[in-house]
């Protein structure tokens, strides 16, 4: 049978595929339009998070909806989602057996939205997605093709946080990010 956001959703919520199932308050399935051209990937939520079951409420996400208007986006024009949909103890990092837990959840999510443009945010997200080595320092803002789909990453929204000097790079990223908005896709306008 056809997979459905309906059937999704229902699945990722009962999960009880890894340990965090025990610790989390909700499962944070992701928001944004369910046909959007662009899909932001985050690495695993946080105790806002958690709390209200939306993923990037938070600071962080406060400084990503900040970073999403710079380039005239907003969360009605993209998807967003994390790599693991609860939140990791302490916000350590997602274990890789809880990443490969989970990662069906979220594959499944970009199947049925099918995005021109994927931006992972951190290194996390673009080592799971983009390559294994990735090194953020290095290769955030560069563009990848996998399977008919441009991706890039770029510093976690916490990282830009924390270290105010990697932002003027991160304004360059954006805007590489805009500009390929503008040349792939047709429904997002910015
Ligand atoms: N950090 C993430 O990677 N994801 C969230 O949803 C919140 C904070």
């Amino acid at each position: 049978m056809a997979d459905s956001w309906e059937t999704l959703k229902q699945e990722c919520a009962a999960c009880r595929g890894c340990a965090l199932a025990e610790t989390r308050t909700n499962v944070v399935f992701g928001t944004g339009a369910e046909n959007a051209e662009i899909l932001l990937i985050g690495e695993g939520p946080g105790q806002s998070e958690d709390e209200q079951g939306i993923p990037f409420v938070g600071r962080a996400g406060l400084l990503l909806d900040d970073m999403l208007e710079i380039i005239g986006l907003d969360r009605t024009k993209v998807y967003i989602a994390n790599i693991v949909k609860c939140r990791p103890p302490e916000n350590r990092d997602p274990l890789n057996v809880e990443q490969d837990a989970c990662i069906g959840f979220l594959r499944r999510q970009a199947a049925l939205l099918r995005p021109k443009i994927i931006v992972c945010l951190g290194r996390i997200a673009a080592k799971a997605i983009i390559k294994e080595d990735f090194k953020i320092t290095q290769e955030h803002g560069q563009w990848f093709a996998r399977g008919g789909v441009q991706m890039t990453a770029i510093y976690h929204p916490a990282a830009l946080l924390r270290d105010v000097s990697k932002r003027p790079e991160t304004f360059e990223d954006l805007k590489s990010i805009q500009s390929k908005i503008r040349e792939l896709c047709d429904r997002t306008e910015v």
